[in-house]
């Protein structure tokens, strides 16, 4: 048994903020913003729009595209890093909105990993039979806990939901998914809010997202170019059967390396990061789904997604799509 996708969705917020946007708003520059990052302009949430109402307008493309109705539904795993409350889990909340009652509905905390982890997740269910169909989500309102008078974080960060279909299917479909974390790495990129920390030092701490960029970055180059190893060896595949890369849009230079890295023409990597920014759990999904509608992913054709965040936490996933 195996799974495989049958429909991919995405939702942007309406709201676009672009590097001329944020020259007005830190010491910054377009030009900085586009060498170092690739970024031109990324989408922001409505101040009344929750990372919910992203993922439901993602969820509702991927279920129209699979032809799949709430009934169809047999389980719902969100990735997200900023859900709309602590409980209920976001996975809740949109069942709600959907009109799906009963199947097991749960958030996946992995930060930008978010989407690979929840894939991995709802693949291993389908596999074991438990699940016929999985709804799989990526979804961040980042630009709620982003510090915005810090340019070296603010510039990165934008809001996006992405969505896939799972279904049992005799053939892969999912080939294999690859997850890893290191926690000794949590001090280079973490929020530090949350519940239960009520220690003494909690007052010294800043209500933002906070990263250690370069750090961030050098091992982020060298952890992804390792997944991709693992994921090609695994598989008993060489660099060059894979057709398209679908990789985590944090920053294009990390994107052309993992590209280097498979021998591969950046035609045939799906690159956002330009439009949406770092939007962490949603990314590879909406990459997905942009290629996959504008016609580029084909039916049949080998992908391999990855993504690297917060935590440490990376992943990757082969699929035949
Ligand atoms: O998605 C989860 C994982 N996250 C990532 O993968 C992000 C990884 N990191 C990165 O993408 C890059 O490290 C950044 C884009 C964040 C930064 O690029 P960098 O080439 O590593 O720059 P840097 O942090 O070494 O900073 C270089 C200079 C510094 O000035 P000095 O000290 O050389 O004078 C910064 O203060 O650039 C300065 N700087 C800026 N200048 C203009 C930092 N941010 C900005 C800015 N505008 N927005």
């Amino acid at each position: 048994m195996y799974s495989r996708i049958i429909g991919t969705g995405r939702y942007l917020p309406e709201r676009v903020l672009t590097n001329a946007d944020l020259e007005k708003m830190v010491d910054t520059t377009d030009e900085w913003i586009r060498t170092r990052t690739g970024i031109e302009r990324r989408h922001i949430a409505a101040d009344d729009q929750t990372t919910c109402d992203l993922a439901e307008g993602a969820v509702r493309e991927a279920m129209s595209a699979a032809g799949i109705g709430p009934d169809d539904v047999d389980m719902l795993v969100v990735g997200t890093t900023t859900p709309d409350q602590i409980f209920p889990n976001v996975g809740c909340l949109l069942q709600k909105r959907l009109g799906i009652h009963g199947c097991a509905a749960f958030s996946v905390e992995a930060a930008c990993t978010g989407f690979i982890y929840a894939l991995g997740v709802a693949d291993k269910f389908i596999r074991c039979g438990d699940v016929k169909t999985a709804v799989v989500v990526g979804a961040e309102t980042l630009s709620r806990i982003v510090d915005w008078t810090d340019r070296s974080s603010c510039v990165l960060f934008g809001d996006g939901a992405g969505a896939v279909v799972l279904q049992a299917a005799d053939e892969p479909g999912i080939v294999s998914t690859h997850l890893h974390a290191d926690g000794k790495y949590k001090d280079l990129l973490f929020y530090p809010t949350g519940v239960s920390k009520k220690t003494p030092d909690r007052e010294d701490m800043q209500d933002v997202l906070t990263m250690r960029g370069n750090e961030v970055f050098k091992v982020a180059v060298s952890t992804l170019g390792r997944i991709v190893d693992e994921t090609l060896e695994a598989n008993d595949l060489d660099k060059h059967d894979i057709d398209w890369l679908i990789p985590h849009q944090a920053n294009m230079r990390i994107i052309k390396a993992t590209a280097r890295k498979l021998d591969m023409p950046m035609e045939r990597v799906i690159v956002t990061v330009q439009e949406h920014g770092n939007t962490s759990a949603a990314s590879v999904p909406m990459a997905l789904d942009l290629a996959v509608r504008d016609g580029r992913i084909k039916r049949g054709e080998r992908l391999l997604l990855e993504a690297f965040g917060g935590g440490f936490t990376w992943g990757s996933a082969l699929i035949t799509y």
